[in-house]
């Protein structure tokens, strides 16, 4: 089976990277992570990816005048990794659409909240602020207009009443680590594929119940 040559592009703690490299060190997975670029000289998960013995680089996006040599130097390491596929997990660079059609339909990005809702910073806070009783996180294809792109999966969580962006935050986090996996898996696997501007997926791909729930009054309703 061939694996498919995924990059993975960090800022900071690197989390979601932890979990979608713990992920392909599973046998059959359809992907395994051949390098860990951050745009952050002091990102912690490089340190944690180079100590598990996976290539890493960074490419400090102040030591470039703008924006566009920035983007083609961060192209020239993936490409210099053989990269088939790109997922972005905690990268805080805001990628232009030159960048980002060079990778689309090949790149995915997790962002900590139900989309279309809250796209952005600050992701929890507008979900308080909106009042909603469900919150979570999407995997999607990247295109050109942040957060907006084809979605993959998403994960769900309760909003409990007295929460906190922070307890929020950490209530999204470990589902974040369960989805972003799925949905590279998804991807490389051909099981879902960027096709206009929708995800199609495997028809006989068994991840979504697609039966409605049957909901049966019970004794007291029927009096
Ligand atoms: C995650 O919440 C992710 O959804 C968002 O940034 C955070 C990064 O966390 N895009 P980590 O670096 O993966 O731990």
């Amino acid at each position: 089976m061939h694996r498919q040559r995924t990059v993975v592009l960090i800022s900071g703690r690197g989390s979601n990277m932890m979990s979608l490299v713990e992920a392909a060190t599973a046998p059959g997975y359809p992907a395994e992570i051949v390098a860990v670029l951050a745009n952050r000289p002091d990102a912690a998960g490089i340190g944690w990816a180079a100590a598990r013995g996976i290539a890493t680089a960074v490419v400090d996006h102040k030591t470039f005048p703008d924006r566009s040599t920035f983007e083609a130097a961060l192209h020239r390491e993936i490409v210099g990794f053989g990269a088939e596929l790109v997922c972005l997990a905690g990268f805080m660079r805001v990628l232009t659409p030159n960048f980002v059609r060079l990778w689309q339909g090949r790149m995915l990005n997790i962002h900590p909240s139900l989309l279309p809702s809250f796209k952005g910073l600050h992701t929890q806070e507008q979900a308080l602020a909106a009042g909603v009783r469900i919150a979570g996180c999407t995997v999607h294809f990247v295109v050109p207009e942040m957060d907006a792109g084809p979605i993959v999966v998403q994960g769900a969580v309760p909003v409990i009443p007295g929460d906190t962006p922070d307890s929020l935050a950490a209530r999204i986090l470990p589902v974040e680590h369960l989805v972003y996996p799925q949905a590279l898996a998804m991807v490389a696997s051909g099981k879902a594929a960027m096709v206009g501007d929708r995800v199609v997926f495997q028809s006989r791909l068994p991840l979504v119940n697609h039966s409605p729930p049957v909901i049966s009054p019970s004794s007291d309703m029927l009096g």
